[in-house]
């Protein structure tokens, strides 16, 4: 192992330069204008595996973006580790609130990364936790102290929903044959505070379009007499939340497991100050369910959020319409046990029932994903526990993520493997906003501490 972080020592700035490269490429799944962009990272991953010294890496194209596949299989008796990330972003709008350009990544110092943080979309989410594993892999292979066999699959859909990813992991199961998957794409509580995530919501996705007149009218001419599909909406968006702030579409948690008040009591152990929170935020309060605690709100209970919502005039200066449209895009985040299929047809019964005559109401399902949670007393926790208990010098807390990782409900029921959620970043980070950034600290950590997992991983699976 010494070897191993002698490597990592001696190449920190080529690991810096080479992450920098990759978070040049605008990568951005989302948008097609960026589709050449999103293949010519492929290609960038592609080539870091082999150079890193991977025996088979292969580019496999999808309907979508392609994925990139490599492998290091040394001995058939040791087990064998599949690394997933994904090297597509969000899109980096809006532009004008980032104080550099999104994919020219610039590394500032920050209150919270006084050793700087790189800025650029993707540097945290996951561009740079994603590199480590290559980085760390490298350097296990280098220093002759590779203990497992590896497989890598990096794909450019995650940000859109995974969908060609499911269908190559059910064409290519026998090939992606592993003992347990390893994702580097959540947080730690803080950078003298480690955690392991154990869980992740699911998720429902859900557009809708509110239609009333078959024009838009003069709002003095027809107002006051004609459904305006923006006040429509507004009453119905309005009536999906109680006065505790509990959903109100009916059945929506009867699927929901509720958490043992032993577990509540233990999750909320967690480090956590709320003023803190809300200083970072500007904020003077939060609003959530009642009943819960906000590190509860977070992880363990289901939501409904308003993503963006339109209709009507929104240019410059005032124009008064009666519009003929409004819509409207929601997230639903979902616990274990809830089924994104069956919350989705839960919202657009409800919401259909729920519209009033005078206008009609169209729900558009987008892609969704299914919760997950990885328990804490497999030896894939354990051994990512003990490596992170070797470089931060503190045991990490696990703790329930609030986001979502769609494909690792689909490892356990495909692959029949489960995943450990060993990410580096902060809630902090900026993730899918303007300014992204990731510690240096952070990343060289991650890579410090991967090449334990795997030592320790060969040791428990002994
Ligand atoms: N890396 C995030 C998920 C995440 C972030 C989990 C922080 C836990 C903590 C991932 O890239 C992501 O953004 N997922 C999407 C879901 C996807 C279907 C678009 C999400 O959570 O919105
Ligand atoms: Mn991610
Ligand atoms: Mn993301």
């Amino acid at each position: 192992m010494k070897h191993t972080q002698d490597y990592i020592n001696a190449n920190k700035e080529r690991f810096l330069n080479e992450l920098l490269h990759l978070l040049r490429i605008p990568s951005v799944s989302a948008d097609p204008a960026y589709k050449d962009d999103v293949r010519r990272t492929a290609e960038f991953v592609s080539e870091s595996l082999k150079s890193a010294g991977c025996s088979r890496v292969e580019i496999y194209p999808t309907k979508g973006h392609p994925i990139v596949y490599g492998e290091h299989i040394i001995d058939s008796t040791l087990p064998t580790v599949l690394v997933y990330g994904h090297y597509d972003v969000q899109p980096p709008d809006p532009l004008d609130l980032w104080h550099s350009p999104p994919f020219e990544p610039v590394i500032k110092k920050t209150d919270i990364h006084p050793d700087g943080a790189i800025f650029a979309r993707g540097s945290c989410d996951d561009k740079g936790q994603m590199f480590m594993h290559v980085k760390a892999f490298e350097a296990m292979i280098r220093s002759g102290n590779l203990p497992c066999n590896v497989k890598f699959m990096i794909e450019g859909e995650e940000e859109i929903g995974s969908d060609n990813l499911g269908v190559f992991c059910n064409e290519y199961k026998d090939m992606l044959t592993c003992d347990v998957v390893l994702i580097s794409d959540t947080s730690v509580i803080a950078n003298d505070i480690p955690s392991i995530t154990v869980g992740l919501r699911g998720l429902s996705y859900v557009e809708v379009e509110v239609t009333g007149p078959n024009k838009d009218l003069h709002s003095g001419v027809y107002g006051g007499a004609v459904g305006n599909p923006l006040n429509v909406l507004c009453d119905m968006i309005a009536s999906l939340k109680d006065e505790n702030r509990h959903i109100t579409i009916p059945g929506f948690y009867d699927d929901v497991v509720e958490v043992s008040a032993q577990e509540r009591a233990e999750m909320n152990k967690a480090p956590f100050d709320r003023n803190e929170y809300m200083k970072g935020l500007g904020i003077q309060d939060t609003q959530g369910e009642k009943g819960y605690t906000i590190l509860e709100q977070t992880s363990i209970r289901p939501t409904l959020e308003i993503n963006g919502m339109w209709g009507g005039y929104i240019g410059e200066g005032a124009k008064t319409v009666l519009p003929s449209k409004a819509y409207a895009k929601f997230s639903m985040r979902l616990v274990p046990n809830q089924s994104s299929d069956k919350i989705t047809n839960l919202f657009k019964e409800y919401f259909e029932s729920i519209a009033p005559p005078c206008v009609k109401v169209v729900v558009k399902p987008h892609h969704g994903g299914e919760p997950a949670v990885t328990p804490s007393d497999t030896p894939e926790y354990m051994a990512a526990a003990r490596a992170m208990e070797a470089t931060y010098g503190k045991t990490p807390i696990p703790v329930r993520g609030g986001g979502s990782i769609p494909i690792v409900a689909l490892f356990e029921k495909v692959l029949g493997v489960k995943t450990v959620l060993m990410g580096f970043g902060l809630d902090s980070d900026d993730i899918h906003s303007p300014n992204e950034h990731y510690g240096l600290f952070n990343y060289y950590k991650g890579i410090e501490t991967i090449p334990y997992f795997y030592q320790y991983y060969a040791e428990l699976k002994k």
